[in-house]
């Protein structure tokens, strides 16, 4: 099994976006697929019309009752772990001691997957650092601003002072107005260096529209240019997975 957060200690970035869009994308290609929505937000969720089942409560998580709660999406391959709004405390449940506590509660659905998406909430927390640590590959969406560079470098500190493999990190830029300087300019200079991943989402109102759609942008707008950014950014995390 492959596991993928998309992180960012940034909100807006469009983490969201991506994990719901990779989701899809990984699930098309076959693959069995898990999008866990670690956002007490829950926009996830949302997007694939999924509520949170009964009473999956932090309580709930932490003693590792997962099966349960995973909900069917519309789509073959792809199921979800919703979030529930009591996963805004998780960092009081979570062992400080324990870097890979929430690695070994998901240990017990590895063997039903072959890829895990999360979809991360913002800031640098107990959690951020549990989920950089269960995760194979940490994808970090960029928008081409000096605040959003600075939070990467942060990220790349980040990773060091836990000790976590700074190779499972890859950025890429997110949200990319080809009519900004700024962007065109960023996206330039940063995208040779190896953290960066080649290919970059633009900004496209079809992502937005995935609001009222409710759907990942290959379900209602399949060879759009926002169809084709997400598919060609999951092809490339696909060419660095660690596992068959
Ligand atoms: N590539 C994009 N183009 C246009 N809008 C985007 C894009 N990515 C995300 N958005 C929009 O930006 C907002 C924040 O995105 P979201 O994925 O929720 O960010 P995050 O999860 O990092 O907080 C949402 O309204 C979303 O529809
Ligand atoms: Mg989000």
């Amino acid at each position: 099994m492959n596991s993928i957060a998309v992180y960012s200690s940034k909100g807006g970035v469009g983490k969201t976006a991506t994990a719901v869009n990779l989701a899809y994308g990984s699930s098309r290609r076959g693959k069995r697929t898990l999008l866990c929505d670690m956002d007490p937000q829950g926009a996830a969720s949302f997007y694939y019309h999924v509520s949170t089942k009964g009473k999956f409560t932090k309580k709930q998580f932490m003693k590792g009752r997962l099966k349960k709660f995973i909900c069917t999406t519309s789509y073959p391959n792809l199921e979800l772990l919703p979030a529930h709004f009591s996963f805004r405390k998780m960092d009081l449940a979570l062992d400080s001691d324990r870097k890979n506590e929430l690695k070994e509660l998901f240990n017990s659905i590895a063997d039903r997957y072959d890829v895990l998406i999360f979809d991360c909430p913002p800031n640098m927390t107990l959690l951020s650092e549990n989920l950089v640590t269960a995760a194979d590959q940490v994808v970090m969406p960029v928008i081409p601003t000096t605040l959003s560079i600075r939070a990467l470098a942060q990220l790349m500190r980040f990773f060091d002072k836990i000790d976590a493999d700074q190779n499972k990190l890859r950025a890429f830029f997110s949200m990319v107005e080809r009519r900004k300087r700024m962007h065109v300019d960023m996206v330039r200079t940063y995208r040779k260096k190896k953290v960066f991943f080649k290919s970059i989402v633009p900004y496209l109102a079809d992502v937005e529209k995935m609001g009222i759609n409710r759907a990942p942008v290959a379900a209602t707008i399949p060879g759009s240019p926002a169809a084709v950014a997400y598919d060609r950014l999951w092809m490339e995390i696909w060419k660095r997975r660690v596992c068959e």
